[in-house]
C-alpha cells in the first residue's frame, strides 16, 4: 500500500500521485504495472490504478464518452495508455476498429487530460515509418506509414500533440520479454526441444524487452511524483525510447537463445533450432517497414538516460 503522506524533493508533504494504467494487463502494460508495484521509485509515492477490461467497459464507438467517464471515476493525475489494436494484420481487415482504438481514443484521453491538467503517457510505433531511410529514425524524420496500424497510430500521436495536454509520447519498437504472444516466449517454450523456429532475416529493427521500456517509464513517473509541477521535468513531446543498434528477428533469436542458455533459463538440449527466412515473400495483409530502428538520442539527452545496445538489453528479459 502507498503511504499517503511522504516528503518528496520539494520537502513538503506530498499526496501519492494517482496513476491510471490503461491496458495494464497486456504485454507492455503488465511489465509497467509490475515495475511500478515493485519499486517505490526515488522515494516517490504512487497510487496505481490498473482496471481490468470489464471495469473499463470501453465503448469503441464512443471514445469521448468513455474517456470522460474514466477521468470522472478515477480522477488520475497521470494516465499511461497501453490500450491499442496491435494486431497489424487485423488492423487492415478492421480499419474502423483500428481508428477508434489507435487514434480516436488517445485523442479523447488527451482532451480530457488537457481539461483536467493531467499528464498523458502514450506509446507510438516504429511502423509510422516506411523504412526507406536505412539509418536509425529520429523524431523529426518524416513518417510515411505503410499500414492501417501505422497510419492510425500516427493519427493518435498527432491528436495528442494537438490537444495541448502535458504528454510524453514514447515511440517504441519490436517488444519481447512478456510471458506470452512474443518471440522470446516462443523461444523459451518448454516444449521447444527439437523444434525448428523460423524467424525473419530480411527486416531490420530494434528488439526491446518490455522490462526496459517499463523501467524507463516507471522512472519518468517517479520523477513526476517527486517534483512539484512541470519545472525540472522533461518537456511534453515525442521521444524515441529504444535500445541502440539494429538487427533482424533471426539474429536476435540466435543471440537470445545463447544468452538464455548462459543465464540458465533454457537448457541447451531444449533450445529450438532456428532458421532464417525472407518474410517479404509472405502474402500478409499488412506491409511492414524493411528498416525501422529508432534513434534514442533525444530521449537520452532530455531525460538524462543512457540506453543499452539491443544485445546488452537481453539480460533484462531473462
Ligand atoms: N508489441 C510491439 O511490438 C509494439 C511495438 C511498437 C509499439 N507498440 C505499442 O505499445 C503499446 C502496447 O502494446 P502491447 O504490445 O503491450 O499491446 P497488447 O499486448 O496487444 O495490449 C493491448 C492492451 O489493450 C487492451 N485492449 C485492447 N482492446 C481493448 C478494448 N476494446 N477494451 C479494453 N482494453 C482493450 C488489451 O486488453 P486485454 O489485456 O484485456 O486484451 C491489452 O491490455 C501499444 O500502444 C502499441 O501500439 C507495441
Amino acid at each position: 500500500m502507498t503511504d499517503p503522506v511522504a516528503a518528496g524533493d520539494r520537502g513538503a508533504p506530498l499526496a501519492p500521485l494517482r496513476v491510471l494504467l490503461l491496458g495494464g494487463h497486456g504485454r507492455l502494460g503488465s511489465a509497467i504495472a509490475a515495475r511500478l508495484a515493485a519499486q517505490a521509485p526515488g522515494g516517490a509515492h504512487i497510487e496505481l490504478l490498473a482496471p481490468r477490461r470489464h471495469e473499463l467497459a470501453l465503448d469503441p464507438d464512443a471514445p469521448a464518452d468513455t474517456a470522460a467517464r474514466w477521468f470522472a471515476h478515477w480522477r488520475p493525475e497521470v494516465v499511461v495508455n497501453c490500450i491499442a489494436l496491435t494486431d497489424v494484420d487485423r488492423c487492415e481487415r478492421e480499419p474502423g476498429a483500428a481508428r477508434q482504438l489507435n487514434a480516436a481514443l488517445p485523442g479523447a484521453l488527451a482532451r480530457e487530460a488537457a481539461a483536467g491538467g493531467a499528464r498523458l503517457i502514450h506509446f507510438s510505433t516504429d511502423y509510422v515509418f516506411d523504412g526507406a531511410l536505412r539509418r536509425p529514425y529520429r523524431e523529426d524524420d518524416a513518417p510515411n506509414p505503410l499500414s492501417v496500424y501505422g497510419a492510425t497510430k500516427l493519427d493518435g500521436d498527432r491528436a495528442i500533440a494537438d490537444s495541448g495536454c502535458r504528454h510524453w509520447i514514447f515511440r517504441i519498437s519490436w517488444l519481447y520479454g512478456a510471458p506470452r504472444r512474443n518471440v522470446s516466449a516462443m523461444l523459451l517454450e518448454r516444449a521447444g526441444a527439437g523444434r525448428t523456429l523460423r524467424l525473419a532475416n530480411d527486416r531490420l529493427g530494434v528488439p526491446n524487452p518490455v522490462q526496459l521500456v517499463a523501467r524507463e517509464v516507471a522512472d519518468c513517473i517517479a520523477r513526476d511524483a517527486a517534483i512539484a509541477g512541470a519545472a525540472g521535468l522533461a518537456p511534453s513531446g515525442l521521444y524515441h525510447l529504444s535500445a541502440r543498434g539494429a538487427t533482424s528477428w533471426y539474429d536476435f533469436g540466435v543471440a537470445f537463445v545463447r544468452e538464455a542458455i548462459r543465464a540458465g533459463r533454457l537448457a541447451a538440449q531444449r533450445a529450438p533450432h532456428l532458421e532464417g527466412f525472407a518474410e517479404a515473400a509472405l502474402a500478409r495483409p499488412a506491409k511492414r517497414p524493411q528498416y525501422s530502428a529508432l534513434d534514442p538520442s533525444r530521449y537520452e539527452a532530455t531525460f538524462g538516460r543512457a540506453m543499452p545496445g539491443w544485445e546488452e538489453a537481453i539480460s533484462l528479459a531473462l
